[in-house]
């Protein structure tokens, strides 16, 4: 009831003057960064900003929360000591995030910092173990022929997946072979896909969201690709990146023999009867 209630206090508030902002910073942060953060709930693949502005300035934060690829540029130090602790991963320019808007997300994250996470704020993945029927449903979903229940269009249409060959993927959007460790597992790929954060993801999905039994379809999918191309990937990458290269080049040995064999067979045939009929 306590965190139901919160959000409203909020709104109630906001009925003052600094909230004539266009965007209600609430609903901004649903839409824009509860994908990758939580207020009070943990990290997800970026820090929970429980107390953030107790942790350092409202300045720098309303600084790099504006444009945190220029700060990150800046080699400043704390943000990327974050970049570090987030495995690497930076947080995006966010469109539409202005100063003012900037400083109201910093008020509504202290408002809710007192309060258990909001309920909606907190998407989680199903915990249960995939199946194989998720890791079909997966598939078909990914490649279009089992549609998506809101409309979406096909991941493949903009999406390619290492383990899907003879299929050509589109190439709008990024291969999704490893997104699964990428964006940090079952939990953290669920919540970037319940709400995707970036630019051409959100503006393709926010009418037409992905359900809960879609997404974890879906995460099966990813999971199972990043373990059969990536087994052991946390004790030995280069290894692995090393042999897939060797095997990529073997095979690439093998089809240009191939092709080259069939393609010369005639070519010899004719150069090797005249040759034969010179000698005769
Ligand atoms: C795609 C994921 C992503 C989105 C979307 C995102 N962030 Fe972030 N955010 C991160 C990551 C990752 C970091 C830390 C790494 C870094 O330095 O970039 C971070 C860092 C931060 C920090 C500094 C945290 C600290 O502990 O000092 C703040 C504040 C912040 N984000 C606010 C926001 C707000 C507000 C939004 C929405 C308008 C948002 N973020 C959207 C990923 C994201
Ligand atoms: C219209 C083209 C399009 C379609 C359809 C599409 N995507 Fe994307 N996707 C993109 C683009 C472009 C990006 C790069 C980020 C951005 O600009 O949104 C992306 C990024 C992503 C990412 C983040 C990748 C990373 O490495 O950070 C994930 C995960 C993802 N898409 C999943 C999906 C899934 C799942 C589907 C199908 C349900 C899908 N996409 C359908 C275009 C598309």
């Amino acid at each position: 009831m306590k965190s139901r209630f919160f959000p409203m206090a909020f709104f109630l508030v906001c009925a003052a003057p600094f909230c004539t902002t266009a965007q209600q910073p609430g609903n901004f942060f649903q839409q824009n960064c509860s994908a990758c953060h939580t207020i009070g709930g943990g990290r997800r693949v970026g820090p929970d900003l429980k107390d953030v502005t107790k942790r350092k300035d409202r300045a720098w934060l309303e600084e790099f929360m504006e444009d945190p690829p220029a700060v990150l540029h800046k080699r400043d130090p704390y943000a990327l000591q974050l970049q570090r602790e987030a495995n690497g991963i930076a947080m995006p320019a966010v469109p539409g995030l202005t100063p003012a808007l900037a400083e109201a997300l910093l008020n509504y994250i202290d408002a809710q910092g007192g309060a258990a996470p909001p309920p909606a704020a907190a998407p989680s993945v199903a915990e249960r173990l995939f199946t194989s029927e998720d890791l079909a449903a997966g598939t078909e979903l990914f490649q279009g022929t089992r549609p998506l229940s809101q409309g979406g269009p096909a991941c493949i249409s903009c999406h390619t997946l290492g383990t899907m060959t003879g299929l050509a993927g589109g190439r709008l959007g990024p291969d999704l072979t490893l997104v699964y460790q990428r964006l940090g597992g079952r939990q953290g790929a669920g919540a970037w896909l319940t709400a995707p954060p970036t630019p051409v993801m959100q503006s393709v999905f926010h009418q037409h969201t992905l359900q809960p039994d879609e997404i974890l379809s879906l995460l099966s999918l990813f999971e199972d690709a990043s373990q059969r191309s990536h087994p052991a990937a946390a004790t030995a990458e280069i290894p692995i990146f090393l042999s897939g290269g060797v095997l990529g080049a073997a095979l690439g040995l093998v089809l240009m023999g191939w092709i080259w064999r069939s393609r010369i067979g005639s070519v010899r045939r004719t150069v090797l009867k005249a040759a034969q009929r010179g000698a005769a």
